[in-house]
């Protein structure tokens, strides 16, 4: 808790130096789909590395900022978490959570996820996008495990309605606005950082998954446990293994999610234009 409010008023101090206001939305860009950051205004560049006990990514793609952004629709202020780090790269759940829970501590009241996952549904191509309904955490681990931070929530959080239908429903209107027709589905969280076996795949798809990954989990659950409206988006960077008849490879994931870079980004800044243009209930 010392070091999380550590974090925090280094973060609030850059924030009042630049006399701007402090977010109340947050967007986490998985693998290969940085371009959004690249073209939103950016009032307030913070890398991970400037942060007191923020970690850094050790995977390829995966830049570590923390961004300041401005949306000029609505004139709203919302940060954006270029590059995450994730449980496989040896951090423990805590430390996979710490950056989240810092922007918590600042008062982000909304978090908006997205990740590249596989696709497992057989009605999924790659290039598609997932509306996150729900999930399912097969990581073999939890966040919240320890002694509860009763400062952030109880110790044993209602996970029955994790994806906000509200905000889904935004998703909807802006895909709909740029000609894309999202899929929705369940996504799973693996540890990683291998590729599943074709038997797991299709052990996976018996369990009720849509998409596959190895982020997002951990973060959806500290969000929740702390009253923050969650919604999430997978960018389907490849069919599951066992699908299709190429290897999986990393590069691929990332080369699939650059080609639909572009189009994300478009479709998300109007996401979070519309989220930041309701009001406040
Ligand atoms: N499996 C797990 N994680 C992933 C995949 C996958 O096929 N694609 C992108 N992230």
């Amino acid at each position: 808790m010392e070091k999380l409010k550590n974090a925090a008023s280094c973060i609030r101090s850059l924030v009042e130096e630049k006399n701007l206001k402090m977010p109340e939305l947050l967007i986490t860009l998985g693998s290969g789909l940085g371009a959004f950051a690249e073209n939103a205004e950016q009032l307030l560049v913070i890398p991970y590395s400037e942060i007191p006990d923020f970690p850094a990514s050790t995977v390829a793609g995966h830049k570590g900022r923390l961004i300041l952004a401005k949306d000029n629709d609505s004139g709203r202020n919302f940060w954006i978490m270029q590059g995450r780090i994730h449980y496989y790269e040896g951090y423990s759940m805590q430390e996979v959570v710490f950056p989240l829970r810092t922007l918590i501590l600042l008062g982000i009241r909304k978090f908006v996820v997205t990740n590249a996952a596989g696709g497992i549904n057989r009605n999924f191509d790659a290039g598609d996008f997932m509306i996150i309904r729900d999930h399912i955490n097969l990581m073999g681990t939890n966040p919240l495990i320890g002694k509860n931070k009763d400062d952030f929530g109880p110790r044993f959080p209602d996970m029955s309605s994790a994806y906000s239908r509200k905000m889904a429903i935004l998703m909807q209107k802006s895909a709909m606005e740029h000609g894309i027709s999202l899929k929705e589905g369940v996504y799973i969280a693996l540890s990683g950082p291998t590729y599943e076996t074709p038997a797991e795949v299709r052990m996976l798809a018996t369990l009720g998954a849509d998409a596959v990954g190895m982020s997002t989990v951990p973060e959806v659950i500290a969000a929740k446990h702390a009253g923050i409206e969650v919604s999430g988006i997978s960018f389907i960077s490849n069919k599951a293994a066992g699908l299709s008849l190429n290897p999986l490879s990393h590069e691929e994931v990332s080369e699939n999610a650059a080609k639909a870079e572009k189009l994300f980004s478009a479709f998300m800044k109007r996401f979070i234009s519309l989220v930041l243009e309701e009001k406040d209930e």
